[in-house]
């Protein structure tokens, strides 16, 4: 009797004390192995295409969304916001394979040259990458023959994403401001 008492009281106690540690390290934050979310191994990526900038034309792809009384007089157009959706392509061509879009903002956020503020998603649509979008964060000198900007995210097989893109412009159309761009991104990513 005197043992089996034991027993069940020495149960009892393991079983507080697991109760009150549990409750103790309750945490929203918690260690994972990478492997646990399917993370391998990491890559190297080289993405290539042309992004269309079409700014004048029946079917405008950026418009302006804001600017101030002083951006028609400033010679870097200071102050001008455009909003995007450029579509992504395999070559140059404007009718060429569609690959994605390039969603987000352009803002002039250089006084003194053309120096534009860029906040956007390449959105892929194609392939292996349809749904995966990388993020990009950057300022682009549209006038200087090489930019390039940081890749700071991403999602779909983008996750974990770091990286850059350089720009380089193929043609331009100094009537209208429309404008091919060539890109090379390089991404490391899982
Ligand atoms: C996560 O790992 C760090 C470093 O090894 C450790 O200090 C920390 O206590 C761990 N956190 C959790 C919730 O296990
Ligand atoms: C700036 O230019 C736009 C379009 O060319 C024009 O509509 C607007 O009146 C101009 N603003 C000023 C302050 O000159
Ligand atoms: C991309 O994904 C969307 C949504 O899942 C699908 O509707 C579309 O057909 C896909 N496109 C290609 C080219 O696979």
């Amino acid at each position: 009797m005197v043992k089996i008492h034991l027993t069940t009281q020495f149960i009892i106690t393991i079983l507080l004390l697991h109760i009150l540690t549990s409750i103790q390290s309750k945490s929203f934050s918690r260690n994972l192995s990478r492997k646990s979310l399917d993370f391998k191994k990491e890559k190297l990526t080289h993405l290539h295409f042309y992004f269309h900038d079409i700014v004048i034309a029946r079917h405008p792809t950026a418009i302006k969304v804001a600017s101030s009384p002083t951006t028609n007089t400033s010679s870097s157009f200071f102050g001008l916001v455009m909003m995007m959706d450029d579509p992504l392509t395999l070559t140059p061509e404007p009718g060429s394979k569609v690959l994605g879009r390039a969603q987000g903002i352009y803002a002039s956020a250089d006084l003194k040259e053309l120096g534009f503020l860029m906040v956007l998603n390449y959105c892929f649509t194609e392939g292996k990458y349809n749904g995966s979008t990388l993020s990009i964060l950057g300022r682009n000198a549209a006038f200087t023959s090489m930019r390039e900007m940081p890749v700071v995210g991403g999602s779909g097989l983008f996750r974990f994403a770091r990286g850059y893109a350089q720009a380089k412009t193929h043609s331009l159309d100094y009537k209208t401001g429309n404008a091919v761009v060539e890109y090379d991104v390089f991404v490391l990513h899982y």
